[in-house]
């Protein structure tokens, strides 16, 4: 049984001896209630499994008359959708025209070292990374963004993100909505200047923008027919928790609207459950159905963010109705992982170490045997939240003690990120069974990976 021990750190850094930067709160009675006008863009969609993916600056409207400088994926901010489904096979493209070295990593995806685009990967300006990797995911929503040391917050928040969408059989027999009822979101913060550019300044551990963004619009609506539609959540800021929930502005009782909740980072959960309000973190993912079908035309639905007191998007029900047949509660049966053979100890320091260690792209932290399942444990001491995501495997929570003290409904089934807030210690459930190779896990809080709270590992 191999036991890592809880390493305690003697130096500080310069980060670490700073404030964290605290994410701005506020109450749910400080809702502010702006008018949302701009259309929601939606990106396109790549259904062909054999692509191109080209990163470059360029120009993005982003609504209100805005145009922002911005880093795309093919000319798209955010990047498009890819579609796959499992056992498809694909073979991607990559070109960096970018002014800096960068790197793809498929966030979410089972795929080997080759093709995880990891740190050491990174290309320069000019070149080429050809990807070729099986789908061997079950059915998600997973995503892609760049993944070079030091600044992958920048590029990220430049603009460099988009939704990877995987299809299977047992999904399509639910007969979920989809075409137009079928909407990804990507949820954002940004700073705007006067000019309407990006603002990107961190300081020590984090950035928080100034304005939400969904899909890269700013004030979004989005027209919604009398029926039930399926969002795909994805969090994409670099450092921001957002704390979700539906309302209908024009109550003074800001009224909450049950949706239901249907899966998360690794594909439908074990059973959907109506929620009302749902806390995600940098890169974690939602599959929700909203049904708007009882609602009166002209009723405004808000997407709100309780922790800042925003109005994220604002669903306008028109007067066109739909039927719908398909599934309105889901069950999936998920393997269980169960009797760990080792367990190993990660202690969150400050806000670039683990424990106790910044992070060294040529260093090898720990070797995990392959095929085995083993209990990880997550630790933080302040300075958080810091969402912990693994590569090369899902997971399965178990346990959270201190700080929320539970297991939340959307953490159950397969995860890849795990919030852990301050003070909590959160177990979770891994076995390495697709690849061998060395992966890394590393703090979702962009700005803490970009200081050095990351690992390497290697699975054997
Ligand atoms: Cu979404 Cu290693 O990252
Ligand atoms: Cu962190």
């Amino acid at each position: 049984v191999a036991a890592v021990s809880l390493l305690t750190s003697c130096e500080t850094t310069l980060t670490d001896a700073l404030p964290s930067p605290q994410q701005p709160e506020a109450s749910a009675a400080r809702v502010i209630v702006r008018d949302a006008r701009n259309p929601l863009f939606i990106p396109a969609t790549i259904t062909n499994s054999s692509f191109g993916l080209t990163a470059a600056p360029g120009t993005a409207t982003i609504g209100s008359g805005t145009t922002t400088s911005v880093w795309q994926y093919n000319g798209s901010f955010p990047g498009p959708t890819i579609v796959a489904k499992t056992g498809d096979n694909i073979l991607a493209t990559f070109q960096n025209k970018l002014p800096e070295p960068t790197i793809i990593h498929w966030h979410g995806m089972l795929v080997d070292p080759a093709n995880d685009g990891q740190p050491h990967q990174v290309i320069r300006t000019g070149e080429t990374y050809n990807y070729n990797f099986p789908v061997i995911n079950r059915a998600a929503l997973n995503w892609y963004h760049p993944h070079p040391h030091m600044t992958i917050g920048k590029q990220v928040y430049n603009g460099l993100a988009g939704a990877f969408i995987i299809r299977d059989a047992e999904e399509a027999a639910l007969n979920l909505p989809t075409g137009k009822y079928e909407v990804p979101l990507v949820i954002r913060d940004i700073s705007l200047d006067k000019s309407g550019n990006p603002v990107y300044s961190p300081t020590g551990g984090g950035y928080f923008g100034k304005t939400p963004l969904v899909n890269g619009t700013k004030d979004p609506y989005l027209d919604v027919d009398k029926t039930v539609y399926r969002f795909r959540v994805l969090i994409g800021s670099t450092s921001r928790v957002f704390k979700l929930k539906l309302s209908t502005t024009n109550l003074p009782t800001n009224k909450e609207i049950p949706f239901t909740l249907i899966g998360n980072d690794g594909g439908l959960l074990p059973s959907s459950s109506n929620q009302t309000q749902i806390e995600v973190c940098p890169g974690e993912r939602l599959d929700v159905l909203v049904d708007f079908g009882s609602l009166d035309p002209s009723t405004k639905v808000m997407l709100q963010d309780v922790n800042a007191g925003w109005n994220l998007l604002e669903f306008r029900v028109t007067n066109t109705s739909a039927s719908y047949s398909g599934a309105l509660t889901v069950t999936s049966s998920i393997p269980t992982l169960s009797a760990p053979v080792a367990k190993r100890f990660f202690s969150f320091d400050g806000m670039s170490k683990i424990n106790g260690k910044l992070y060294d792209m040529h260093r090898i932290d720990f070797m995990v045997p392959f095929g085995q399942t083993e209990l990880w444990t997550f630790k933080t001491n302040g300075n958080g939240p810091h969402p912990v995501h693994i590569h090369g495997a899902s997971f399965q929570v178990i346990s959270r003690t201190g700080g929320r003290g539970r297991v939340f409904p959307w953490e159950r089934g397969w995860k890849d990120v795990v919030l852990v807030n301050d003070f909590e210690t959160v177990d979770v459930l891994i076995r390495f069974d697709a690849y061998k190779g060395v992966y890394v896990m590393h703090c979702h809080k962009l700005e803490h990976e970009d200081n050095g709270m990351m690992m390497n590992f290697e699975v054997k």
